[in-house]
């Protein structure tokens, strides 16, 4: 239940009015199954970038990414939606609710896509939310929800299907100290327990310290920072 990740010589442009924007100009690097890898770095060096392209949700300009041995370039988009669903839990820098459903629904969506029967899905979604302190929350809707609980929600949703590779953009940024912390010890509990594979972009130096290993962005490229916990 664990996942490999092998990314070679990644580049990302954007074009914007005739211009081009370099975001990533040659990244590689090796999360090994079961490893937590922290991404740094300062505002606009690429970190979300990377990370959708990790969860296959964009397209790199150059460069592959291969998953558990599956080149990801080559997937047809229904397949790569179909082992996105099973296989990857995304957390968005935004959360990406769906502002007409409540929390126990959001959370439920993934397994429902899935054909999890409902009865299951809901019982599933029910526990993650109560992993993130949500409990007492699951009828209301994004718009009834504090910023830090919406991001809870989105952990929970990511989670419901116990992925073997969670990406996760900055995921306690709307917390507080003691909230954040209880999230950290949940990620690095399933990590244990599951040996989630996890791939984290923070700012926390103290969350990224106890991190497996960490990697900084810069002018495009990736590079290790010492320090990481393993
Ligand atoms: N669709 C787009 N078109 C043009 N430029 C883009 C697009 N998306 C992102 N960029 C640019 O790419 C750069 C990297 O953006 P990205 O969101 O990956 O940064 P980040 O490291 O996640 O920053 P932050 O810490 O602020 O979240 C930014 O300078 C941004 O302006
Ligand atoms: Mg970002």
């Amino acid at each position: 239940m664990e996942a490999h990740l092998v990314v070679s010589d990644l580049e990302k442009s954007y074009f914007l009015r005739e211009k081009r924007i370099e975001v990533l100009r040659g990244v590689s690097f090796t999360v090994q199954p079961g490893e937590m890898l922290a991404v740094e770095g300062p505002s606009g060096a690429g970190k979300s970038t990377l990370l959708h392209l990790l969860g296959t949700l964009d397209q790199p300009s150059r460069g592959r990414i291969v998953i558990d041995g599956r080149d990801t370039s080559q997937m047809s988009a229904d397949e790569l939606a179909r082992f996105r669903n099973q296989h990857i839990g995304f957390v968005f820098q935004f959360h990406h609710l769906l502002p007409e459903f409540t929390a126990l629904e959001n959370t439920m969506m993934p397994a429902l896509i899935q054909r999890v029967p409902h009865a299951e899905a809901a019982r599933r979604a029910e526990a993650v939310l109560g992993e993130v302190g949500l409990s007492h929350r699951l009828e209301h809707r994004p718009v009834e929800l504090s910023g830090g609980e919406q991001q809870r929600v989105a952990l929970a949703r990511a989670l419901v299907l116990s992925p073997k590779l969670l990406l996760a953009d900055e995921p306690t940024g709307n917390l507080d100290e003691e909230t954040g912390e209880g999230i950290h010890a949940l990620l690095f509990d399933l990590n244990r327990r599951m040996n989630m594979t996890t791939v984290l972009v923070t700012h926390n130096p103290r969350l990224a310290a106890r991190m497996g290993r960490r990697l900084r962005m810069r002018d495009g490229r990736v590079e290790p920072v010492p320090g990481g916990a393993a």
